[in-house]
């Protein structure tokens, strides 16, 4: 039994220990664990709408793939995540104007799933911090 212990101990260590290595080393990178928490979120609560390759819908819903208005604003893109959005807005030329409701997550649910759409489908988006979600949903 004592040995089965160590045995699933040193597993664990060396599970943590690759996957630290390489990323720990640069904070503006999001590590594995949290975009695989970013891609639950959302392919339970974003991809209704926002389809599963980030295009969304034409004249419904806005694409989130290489979108100019996503990827212009980092703080806005938290703020929608959380809280929603409505009125119109010009995304890679094309106008919407409906309603995005709240979808009702954690702090720590919008940081994922907004790391998540920011470095997924090719964006190249950088990353927020859960002090950066913090300080637009207090
Ligand atoms: C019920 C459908 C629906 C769901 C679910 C939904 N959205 Fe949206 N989203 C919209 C609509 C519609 C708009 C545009 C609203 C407007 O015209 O003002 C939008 C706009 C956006 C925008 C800004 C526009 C753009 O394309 O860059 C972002 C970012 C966004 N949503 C992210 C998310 C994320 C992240 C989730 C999951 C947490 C999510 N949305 C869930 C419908 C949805």
């Amino acid at each position: 039994m004592k040995y089965i212990a160590v045995f699933i101990f040193s597993l664990f260590l060396i599970a943590c220990g690759g996957e630290t290595e390489g990323w720990a080393t640069d904070d503006m990178l999001v590590q594995p664990s949290e975009f695989a928490s970013g891609e639950k979120v959302y392919m339970s609560t974003c991809v209704a709408c926002h389809q599963k390759d980030g295009v969304g819908l034409e004249g419904a819903f806005p694409p989130l793939a290489n979108s100019d208005y996503l990827l212009a604003d980092k703080n806005r893109a938290i703020e929608i995540a959380a809280n929603g959005m409505e009125g119109e807005i010009i995304v890679n030329g094309d106008v919407y104007n409906t309603v995005m409701a709240p979808q009702g997550l954690t702090n720590k649910e919008v940081l994922d799933v907004v790391n998540y759409v920011l470095n997924s489908w090719g964006n190249d988006g950088g990353k927020v911090t859960l002090a950066d979600v913090e300080a637009i949903m207090n």
